[in-house]
């Protein structure tokens, strides 16, 4: 459904002297298969909008190819735009009018009938629990309500394949774990491939098959959550051995399986990659060398743990250091609406 090989922005900021290049995206490879749910994780500044404007059309690869939907988007954005649905970070711009009559406006762009894109719409604020709102406009609906519109705006011409650029962010957990539901029925209920951007591990965690880690316009890893945390980090395993003269044991032991091992007072504890597996062997170990615990736990590692594996930083520190960077005025305002075959969007970045 997408493939992107060798994916480069760069844009140019500043003048004279102060004249800078940002290699936001730095070399983007991707292949997103039909059906799968990808969540693009990265911290803030990696270059995810940035990528995803490039996989829509809105914004002209430096250099690289990549085909969406099976179609190039320098070559062919006008197919392109008609195969996906597109939910930007900052939302659609309304115009004023009816929730209602934006849905179906829109979907018309498309070239849907009024008649199909009313049915459809109605059906979209159904199940995005919308109900109710089709006569409200949409500067009068809650922040959750908005992103719901913004969905249904992006899936109105029955797109196989969705793009959301950061769905759930500004929302409270309650919108947020009510959209996470939308977001997987989109694949279960309607077969569509979805490719998400995301700075919030839980929210990758919880959606994606697969994770593509971008770092500084990198990709620096992908794969399953699962694989991703067993690979890098390996899981915590915390002893707590009944008296203290079992401690050295225990490490001894403890020390066959996991690279390092630290002791604190009664506690022994170390990285074990899949330690379901390993576990009930060391139990046994320690039962036949005669130590007792006094507890076990086993944490696996989080998204958290890779990002610093892979990158020596964590994702929120990495968070920081991007906005610090970042020229004063932060990122450019997008280019707000959701594409449709009539707008053509243009911005410093594309304009070469
Ligand atoms: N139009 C632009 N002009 C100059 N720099 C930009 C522009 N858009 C984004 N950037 C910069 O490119 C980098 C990646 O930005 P972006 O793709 O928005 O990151 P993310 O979506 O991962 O937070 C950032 O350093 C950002 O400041
Ligand atoms: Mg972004």
């Amino acid at each position: 459904m997408i493939h992107a090989r060798g994916l480069v922005q760069t844009f140019h900021t500043g003048r004279g002297k102060e004249r800078k290049e940002v290699h936001a995206v730095d070399g983007v490879d991707l292949d997103v298969e039909e059906g799968e749910v990808v969540g693009f994780l990265g911290p803030n500044g990696a270059g995810k909008t940035t990528t995803l404007r490039m996989l829509t059309t809105l914004l002209r690869p430096t250099a690289g190819t990549a085909t969406v939907a099976g179609y190039d988007v320098a070559t062919q954005p006008v197919q392109v735009r008609r195969s996906i649905g597109y939910c930007s970070q900052v939302g659609s711009t309304f115009s004023g009018a009816y929730a209602g009559d934006e849905v179906v406006d829109h979907g018309m762009l498309y070239g849907m009938s009024r008649k199909d894109a009313v049915a459809k719409g109605q059906e979209l604020f159904d199940r995005l629990q919308l109900d109710g709102l089709w006569r409200r406009m949409p500067k009068n609906m809650s922040g959750g309500q908005k992103r719901r519109l913004d969905i249904v705006m992006g899936l109105i011409h029955s797109p196989s394949l969705v793009f959301l650029d950061e769905p759930t962010t500004g929302l409270d957990p309650q919108a947020r774990a009510n959209l996470w539901e939308h977001i997987a029925g989109l694949r279960t209920e309607q077969g569509a491939t979805v490719f998400l951007t995301t700075h919030y591990l839980d929210e990758a965690d919880a959606l994606a098959d697969r994770i593509v880690i971008i770092d500084r316009g990198r990709i620096v890893a992908s794969d399953t959550s699962d694989n991703l945390k067993a690979q890098v980090a390996g899981d915590l395993v915390d002893l707590e051995v009944s008296a203290d003269e079992h401690v050295a044991v225990a490490r001894d032991k403890l020390g066959s399986l996991a690279p390092d091992v630290a002791v604190e007072g009664r506690h022994v504890r170390g990285r074990v990659s899949r330690a379901g597996r390993a576990v009930p062997g060391l139990l046994r170990d320690l039962e036949s060398a005669g130590v007792a615990l006094d507890s076990i736990e086993v944490a696996r590692p989080t998204l958290d743990d890779v990002f610093l594996t892979l990158t020596g930083r964590s994702l929120r520190d990495a968070e920081a250091t991007a906005e610090a960077t970042d020229p004063p005025g932060g990122v450019p305002p997008e280019a707000g609406a959701t594409p449709s075959p009539t707008t053509t969007t243009t911005s410093t970045g594309a304009a070469r």
